[in-house]
């Protein structure tokens, strides 16, 4: 049997999402181009303190970050971004080898490559188009017959928007793609965890009050009215960031504000007033609680670094 959603996984995703008891759709959608923007917009936001710390940390512990991984690194990034935070790791290496960004979207992924490419012209740069949420081929990684370590960048907390279960087996998948070469090449895991923290800092990080993650949130209901010919009517959802306390997680919702029906590929769904659809975690971790989750994976914490806040950590894990 085959239908419309069998080559279709974001109509399928969603379809299969709106029709969950508790309706969600995966935050890996809110990132088309405009999503992109406005995620790049929360950023410089005086709520969203995330990103301002992953940088305060590379600004003042650069040297030693470089020094924890090496000389003759490969460095292997998922999800490629705007490409600051991995323009300044590179340049602090000393001799890095090769540089693989794993990223969706074939056009993020080419303008960040070709400008690396300019600035580091020495670097062996393959980028890989893949979802990193699925399992990637590793032959796309082998292409450093010289380094001396492989190591995997996580920067931003983005492991935050996993689920523990997701996340666990993530880890997993990383520990094996930096110990395939071991013990010729020695592996490390540079990432960046957002931590637990007083709720009055937390929940304006995810609501700022010029509604710039408001307009992410709802971007992804006009993302799926234009790509999958919806019908929400944007004005009729209203942005919210709760805090799951039992999954130490900040949880973005689009909260339906009447009784409305939604029309998508032929299928209603009709959802209450005050119901919501789930869009994204955002875990929050403690720094035993995350390296117990790795020592699961096989990764032992070797070194980390923290904003003058306390509110951020970059870890540098190796395999056991
Ligand atoms: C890019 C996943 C790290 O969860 O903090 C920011 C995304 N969502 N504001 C985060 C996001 C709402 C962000 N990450």
């Amino acid at each position: 049997m085959t239908d419309h959603t069998d080559n279709n996984p974001f109509l399928h995703d969603v379809l299969t999402g709106l029709a969950q008891p508790l309706p969600e759709i995966s935050s890996k959608y809110l990132y088309d181009e405009l999503g992109s923007m406005l995620f790049e917009a929360i950023c410089v936001t005086p709520e969203y303190y995330v990103t301002r710390a992953d940088l305060e940390i590379l600004d003042n512990h650069l040297p030693e970050i470089s020094r924890c991984i090496g000389t003759h690194a490969h460095v292997i990034e998922f999800g490629s971004g705007a490409g600051i935070k991995t323009s300044r790791l590179l340049d602090s290496l000393e001799h890095p080898t090769a540089y693989s960004p794993i990223e969706i979207s074939a056009a993020v992924l080419e303008a960040s490559a070709e400008h690396l490419r300019h600035q580091f012209p020495q670097l062996r740069i393959q980028p890989v188009q893949a979802d990193y949420t699925h399992p990637i081929s590793h032959s796309n990684l082998d292409i450093c017959q010289d380094c001396q370590t492989r190591v995997v960048y996580f920067p931003g907390s983005t492991i935050g928007n996993f689920t523990l279960d997701q996340a666990q087996h993530f880890l997993q998948r990383i520990q094996k793609i930096i110990s395939k070469f071991l013990p010729e090449v020695n592996g490390g895991l540079l990432i960046g965890i957002d931590l637990l923290k007083p709720l009055d800092v937390l929940i304006p990080a995810y609501a700022d009050t010029a509604g710039v993650t408001a307009a992410f949130n709802r971007n992804l209901l006009a993302r799926i009215n234009r790509e999958l010919g919806s019908d929400f009517d944007l004005d009729q959802w209203a942005h919210e960031a709760r805090f799951n306390a039992e999954q130490q997680r900040v949880e973005m919702h689009l909260v339906s504000s009447c009784l409305q029906t939604v029309t998508l590929a032929g299928q209603q769904f009709e959802f209450s007033q005050g119901t919501s659809i789930h869009t994204e975690n955002s875990h929050k971790y403690t720094l035993q609680g995350f390296s117990a989750m790795a020592a699961k994976a096989g990764l032992k914490l070797q070194q980390h670094w923290t904003d003058s806040n306390g509110w951020f950590a970059t870890c540098y894990f190796v395999p056991e």
